[in-house]
């Protein structure tokens, strides 16, 4: 049906050409080959659009169906090792119904009863494969080690229990795929996507879901890493360099390692920066999607926008409260001491909820006191990023205790990284 629809419009599309060609006296063949060929090419054009408006049509129609409120059980299908500390991890749903696709960038919440925690951990990880795959979600974990500077803490409580104790046939509970830094699949424009260290995870969907879907669009893959050591999926982003030559792909090593081969291993021996964009990029006039370490977002981001590229174009999202920390000395016992006493002062109004509680000095966010007196406030990332949390400010202040991702609306704010500033009464 969809055919014939095509081939009548690219036929009635070739009469008016022929027609208008006849019209003119001009009626050799070489105009009619041009025409054809044109008719040609305008239904490809027209057969590609309709393709996508079906495809756009199809997913969105099974999101809405296949969508979940709250957590929902998943099998761990595939643990498969990358290297360089990173585990994948192939999801399936328990209730064995269908996956909502999900938009390339986006990231899972999960709920992890972890053996020895007061209550379950929360995490969000990115999915790192495209949505083309309808029978399975991937996330790929970095196990985090402790701090270069406290070798004695802790390593990663959620990173390290996915590697050490989470295997195939253990069930998760996860939320529905969400975050606000995805591509825009239904553009076409150039893009530049940026992926440092781990953070290459929500490009590499981007990549993905851009070359499994046939579409022509540039892409500048640039991915920063220190050397061979951490450098993963080599082999899968050297297929997909050789097999799409719309892709480039820019593998940088800030430190190469005595083995690591410039040209084979590597293309630029350097970090990645605007003064390596501005050496091989034919321009600024891209979309770039970035995810990386805090110093590479806290020098990358800021040079785009000094080298004129609109903030509008700029997309970028850290993993956890990696944006820019506000300076917190430690506390002294004095100070402690009359944190407490102003705490007292401050009361704290869930409107919503009806409940009215003295602010408790030693929460970290409203979100996790409101959490403490049961109090449900919807999140995802709890790092000020995904905006989940937002929550109108009735009436009161509140102050960030790091930088939020992305400004809250006004009269709002982001719970899971404020605290209240005096009284406050919140529409929770
Ligand atoms: C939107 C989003 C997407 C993400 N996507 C990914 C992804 O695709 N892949 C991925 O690997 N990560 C991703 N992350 C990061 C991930 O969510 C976790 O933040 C990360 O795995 C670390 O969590 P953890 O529980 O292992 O470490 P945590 O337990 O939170 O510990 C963090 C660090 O603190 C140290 N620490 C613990 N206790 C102490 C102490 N007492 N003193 C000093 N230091 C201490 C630990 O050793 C560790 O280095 C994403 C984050 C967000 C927000
Ligand atoms: S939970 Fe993501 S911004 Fe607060």
């Amino acid at each position: 049906m969809m055919d014939l629809l095509i081939n009548v419009i690219a036929f009635a599309f070739m009469l008016s050409l022929t027609g208008y060609a006849v019209a003119l006296g001009i009626g050799n063949w070489k105009i009619a080959t041009v025409n054809a060929r044109t008719a040609h090419i305008e239904r490809e054009l027209l057969r590609k659009r309709i393709d996508q408006i079906t495809d756009e049509q199809r997913m969105s129609r099974e999101k809405s169906d296949a969508s979940w409120n709250g957590f929902r059980k998943f099998e761990v299908m595939r643990k498969n090792p990358e290297g360089g500390g990173i585990c994948s991890f192939y999801l399936t749903p328990h209730d064995k119904k269908p996956l909502p696709p999900f938009a390339p960038g986006q990231y899972l919440t999960f709920q992890l009863p972890i053996p020895g925690e007061r209550k379950p951990v929360i995490r969000c990880y990115s999915l790192s494969d495209s949505p083309h795959h309808p029978n399975y979600y991937r996330v790929s974990i970095k196990a985090v080690p402790p701090p270069r500077d406290k070798p004695e803490a802790p390593p990663g409580l959620s990173s390290n229990f996915f590697h050490d104790s989470l295997n195939e046939a253990d069930i998760l509970d996860v939320k529905a795929p969400g975050g606000q830094f995805f591509l825009d699949t239904t553009k076409h424009t150039p893009v530049v996507l940026i992926g440092g260290g781990i953070g290459l995870t929500p490009l590499l969907s981007m990549l993905n879901t851009i070359c499994e879907s046939g579409s022509n669009r540039e892409v500048w893959f640039f991915y920063g890493v220190r050397n061979s050591s951490e450098h993963v999926m080599k082999e899968h982003l050297e297929q997909l360099n050789a097999e799409y030559e719309n892709l480039r792909l820019m593998v940088c090593y800030s430190n190469p390692g005595d083995d690591d081969v410039a040209g084979r291993d590597y293309q630029h021996g350097e970090r990645v920066s605007v003064n390596l964009f501005q050496r091989v990029l034919p321009s600024s006039n891209y979309n770039f999607y970035m995810c990386g370490p805090p110093p590479m977002m806290n020098t990358v981001v800021p040079e785009l926008t000094a080298w004129g590229v609109p903030e509008k174009d700029i997309h970028f999202e850290a993993f956890g409260p990696a944006t820019v920390k506000k300076a917190t000395p430690e506390k002294s016992a004095e100070e402690k001491a009359a944190a407490a006493a102003a705490a007292e002062s401050i009361e704290v109004v869930f409107a919503k909820s009806g409940k009215t509680l003295q602010w408790d000095a030693e929460a970290d966010s409203i979100l996790e006191f409101a959490e403490d007196n049961e109090i449900a406030i919807d999140f995802g990332c709890r790092a000020g990023n995904c905006g989940t949390c937002i929550t109108a400010v009735r009436s009161g202040e509140v102050d960030y205790v790091v930088e939020p991702g992305a400004a809250p609306e006004a009269g709002s704010c982001l719970t899971c990284i404020s605290v209240p500033k005096s009284s406050i009464t919140l529409d929770a």
